[in-house]
């Protein structure tokens, strides 16, 4: 289980990395920071492209990132998204790459500007997950 303060830490590095967003485009930058299981974080953030659809998430780059450098176990999440008011979950796609990396309890934070910040799970977040059990690979 990670703390309050490790869950406040984390959020605070994923708004640290969203000001890096490339987000010329749609103007709405995402900072994503991941614990991975051996205490380290890895952040991304969303980098858009001219040729719209190659955009990618800070989620999915987060997770790329990580797995890059040899990590292949992430303990929890945190996203911001300073463009909003309200919080912003990851979309569907990402939903399905963090699936890979995560077991389903580990810890899902979101916020934006304002006051309300979500708290959730993998497993919340992306339910019924029948394949779960195929990812057992990841680990090796
Ligand atoms: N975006 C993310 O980085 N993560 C999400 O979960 C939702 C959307 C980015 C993609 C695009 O650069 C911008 O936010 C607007 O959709």
């Amino acid at each position: 289980m990670v703390s309050k303060e490790q869950m406040d830490a984390l959020f605070s590095q994923a708004e640290k990395a969203a000001s890096l967003a490339y987000a010329v485009y749609s103007k709405f930058h995402v900072g994503a920071a991941l614990l991975c299981e051996d205490g380290s974080v890895i952040t991304g953030v969303n980098v858009e492209n001219r040729s719209y659809g190659l955009t990618v998430c800070a989620e999915r780059n987060a997770v790329f990132t990580g797995v890059g450098q040899g990590k292949r176990k992430f303990i929890a999440l945190a996203i911001s998204t300073p463009d909003s008011t309200e919080p912003v979950g990851p979309c569907g796609a990402c939903r399905q790459v963090l699936s890979e990396f995560m077991p389903p309890s580990a810890q899902v934070r979101f916020a934006g500007s304002g006051p309300k910040q979500v708290d959730s799970t993998i497993g919340e977040l992306l339910p019924h997950d029948s394949l779960y059990d195929l990812a057992d690979k990841r680990i090796s």
